[in-house]
């Protein structure tokens, strides 16, 4: 007993918090749960009926003339039963499926997995907005999630709020998600897509409704950058522009995240490091010791001033009016 409680314990441990689907979010985890709930207590009832039977069958003197009945029992409880109870659980596991993958939601959001990060775009009123790495949805309105991959497969998942969804190169998934509680959701990716793929993660925030639009809005506009801000002369000279976009810049690198409010993120590695000053240093200059495998090149060289500069420039890209 002593070991069992040793054994469920830590188990029991991993479920809590924000990445627990047992704790649901959503409405579209909420289904996912009940038919966990049903299929785990359904086995139990079986399991136990089947040792039950089996016990009781060893216990009992043959007799002959049972073997009818024997017959019956075998056709019910071995093929007719269990054939009537998986079709069932099949047709209910496919409403699920269809209902968790519609053609429209409330509103858009699209997903490409990349190595090893997620760009973000949101269908805005003037066109994409595009971000990376944090998510932000509005309370109980279904956001319609199109998926896809840049290069290998990936699996986008935010436990709490709904079902998982693999995302395919040259392909589009779908998959809604309704959140109905606001907080901040952990997502990640549930399929070993290469080196960093533990690392691979990112922020839900579920806000009110009119906060998400505010947000949307600032997301929206461009950077606000002063020509002469020492610390995007750095960004040039490191050709950082090459790889990452700053809207309302020059800066229109299409490979990396998009930057253009990067210091609004709690955080940066793709959902694994907080945004503070420190940490925003040593991944330009020691990238692969927070990241191994990320493709972003460190750039060991930037140090004193100019670094201090750039990081002071980059954690400037905000909301803040
Ligand atoms: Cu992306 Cu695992």
């Amino acid at each position: 007993m002593r070991n069992l409680t040793l054994l469920t314990v830590p188990l029991l441990a991993g479920c809590a918090g924000r990445h627990n689907w047992l704790s649901s979010a959503g409405a579209e985890a909420d289904r996912v749960e009940g038919l966990f709930w049903v299929l785990l207590i359904g086995a139990a009832v079986i399991w136990s009926a089947v040792i039950g039977a089996a016990v009781y069958a060893q216990r009992r003197q043959v007799d002959p003339g049972l073997e009818h009945q024997a017959r019956w029992f075998i056709v019910w409880g071995g093929a007719v039963i269990p054939t009537v109870l998986v079709c069932a659980l099949l047709i209910w596991g496919l409403v699920i499926l269809r209902d968790i993958t519609p053609d429209k939601g409330d509103l858009t959001v699209r997903v490409d997995g990349e190595r090893w990060w997620w760009r973000v775009t949101y269908d805005g009123p003037d066109g994409d907005v595009v971000t990376a790495n944090e998510i932000r949805l509005p309370l109980d309105q279904t956001a319609l999630f199109r998926l896809t991959a840049d290069d290998v497969i990936h699996s986008f998942w935010v436990p709490a709020i709904g079902g998982k969804m693999d995302m395919i190169p040259g392909r589009e998934t779908t998959l809604a998600l309704t959140p109905n509680k606001t907080g901040n959701w952990g997502g990640l990716c549930a399929e070993y897509c290469g080196g960093a793929h533990a690392l691979m993660r990112f922020d839900t925030v579920v806000m009110e409704p009119d906060a998400f639009d505010a947000w949307l809005a600032a997301e929206a506009a461009p950077a606000r950058v002063a020509p002469d801000d020492p610390g995007f002369a750095v960004f040039r000279d490191e050709g950082c522009g090459a790889c990452h976009t700053i809207r309302g810049t020059d800066a229109r690198g299409p490979v990396g995240p998009d930057l253009t409010h990067v210091g609004a993120r709690a955080r940066l590695g793709a959902g694994i490091y907080a945004m503070t000053p420190d940490n925003l240093a040593r991944w330009i200059t020691d990238t692969h010791a927070m990241k191994p495998d990320a493709d972003m090149p460190p750039y060991p060289d930037l140090s004193g001033a100019r670094l201090e500069a750039l990081v002071t420039f980059l954690l400037s890209l905000d909301h803040a009016e």
